[in-house]
């Protein structure tokens, strides 16, 4: 009999025959060993607490089950634990647990969303999910969207799409105005778009960090005197140090009366639209070309999870297609690899399905809420005689004490977040504007106000 081609002992894939015992073992473990990694960080904080962990390379022969293990174990050892109620640094709140089965189920799955062909159902699912938040803003019926990985890309899919539909693809005249505050990302898209850093021109802000209307019809009129050709208008909704929103509804106005494209940036702030929740600047939002809603920073869906949603499907679909010659296609249904920067894709709508799904309105509203809250009631407590305070309508907090000088600022905030760790509090020192702050991102569920108590203590003595 000619040897077999598979050697059968080795479970190198899932089997199709029988139960899979095996694979359902490996999961149960891991399973336990995540879990018991999520309880070790009530004793040790956010930060890694073992940094015995080795970056060992594959070897000859593969390791041992148990080896693995072992390794997996010092990996999670030695990372930042999200789940810590101290962890309140960044845009980075736990996972939310349907949204982890979501992860492990795109992983089996293993589809692709470059094509119909390769991931039939989350094809579908994406793109009625993009739909679905595109009409809770109050998109039209030729809305939609594409999921992309990170705010980043999502971003960078909208200028591309709005360079492109000004027809100035190639002019090196074309530039792209965003807000003093707007996020770094937007000097890579400009890197990324074969433009230079002075195609990208900034409108100050106000004194609660909003685009300055004024001057942005200033630069406008500039721009026009200069000769420049404006592709877009960046409207940021939840800026990254204070969680300011700038002003939509007049921004939005200037953008149709000289037909430019506007992109929202609510890479932050975009989930709590399709919301009750009465945030101030939030309305209008439907009068944007397209917006950025990243629910991995706010709700907790696993990174990544980005949206790119836009008021009209076609500007996409003129912009990224290309055609597919490999790949056969079905009649009325896009290949979603046509439609943005992106080719092979994993299928993370799932996560972010599932985690919709489970929450449903009321739980998406009750943590955005508990959000708020917990800022508000920092801000309520914190002391006002020490600190300057900045933080706009979202659950973003960055303060400094009064009169420190900026080049004092760096070993102030330097040394504070060190004496913070040290009682398992992770804060983030933002350099804004010349000056460090100390930040404090009040995303986390798992904070409680007695924790935000503690953490005033610290702060205000
Ligand atoms: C306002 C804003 N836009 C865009 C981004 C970039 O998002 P990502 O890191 O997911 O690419 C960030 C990141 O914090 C942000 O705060």
């Amino acid at each position: 009999m000619a040897e077999d081609l598979i050697n059968s002992k080795d479970i190198y894939f899932p089997s199709y025959l029988g139960n899979n015992d095996k694979l359902i073992t490996l999961l149960n473990r891991a399973s336990q060993t995540l879990c018991d990694w999520f309880s070790k960080a009530d004793k040790n904080g956010p930060l890694p607490f073992d940094e015995s962990f080795k970056c060992i390379m594959p070897a000859e022969d593969g390791n041992s089950e148990d080896d693995l293990f072992s390794e997996i174990e010092s990996l999670l050892n030695n990372s930042f634990n999200p789940v810590h109620p101290g962890s309140l640094a960044h845009l980075d709140p736990p996972p939310l647990v349907f949204s982890i089965l979501g992860d492990l189920i795109a992983a089996g799955l293993n589809n692709n969303l470059l094509a119909y062909e390769l991931s039939p159902s989350v094809t579908l699912l994406e793109e009625s999910l993009c739909k679905w938040f595109a009409k809770k803003i109050g998109f039209n019926d030729f809305s939609g969207g594409i999921a992309a990985s990170g705010g980043t890309l999502s971003n960078l899919n909208a200028l591309i799409a709005a360079r492109n539909n000004a027809g100035l693809g190639t002019n090196p005249n074309s530039v792209l105005l965003v807000s003093e505050d707007a996020h770094s990302s937007f000097v890579k898209c400009m890197r990324i778009m074969g433009l230079d850093i002075k195609n990208l021109v900034r409108i100050r802000t106000d004194n609660q960090g909003r685009m300055d209307i004024n001057d942005l019809r200033k630069t406008l009129d500039k721009c026009s005197i200069e000769n420049k050709k404006i592709f877009a208008i960046v409207a940021t909704l939840g800026t990254t140090v204070r969680g300011a929103i700038d002003p939509i509804k007049e921004i939005s106005e200037i953008c149709k009366q000289r037909n430019i494209w506007l992109h929202i940036d609510g890479s932050i702030g975009g989930v709590f639209a399709i919301t009750s929740i009465p945030i101030e600047g939030l309305k209008n939002i439907n009068q944007a070309d397209s917006i950025t809603i990243n629910p991995q920073k706010i709700i907790g869906i696993t990174k990544t999870s980005s949206l790119l949603l836009v008021s009209n499907m076609s500007t996409l679909e003129n912009t990224f297609n290309t055609g597919l010659p490999y790949i056969s296609s079905k009649e009325d249904i896009i290949n979603r690899g046509e439609i943005g920067i992106q080719g092979s894709r994993p299928a993370e709508i799932i996560k972010l399905w599932l985690g919709l799904r489970f929450l449903g309105l009321n739980g998406i509203e009750n943590i955005l809420k508990s959000s708020i809250k917990r800022k508000n009631f920092f801000i309520k407590n914190i002391n006002k005689n020490k600190f300057d305070i900045y933080s706009g309508p979202l659950h973003i907090v960055s303060f400094i004490p009064k009169k420190l000088e900026p080049k004092d600022s760096d070993a102030w905030t330097k040394t504070k977040v060190n004496e913070l760790i040290n009682n398992n509090f992770m804060l983030s020192r933002p350099n804004f504007k010349g000056k460090y702050f100390l930040r404090v991102v009040m995303g986390n569920y798992n904070t409680k106000e007695s924790h935000i108590e503690e953490l005033l203590r610290l702060l205000n003595t």
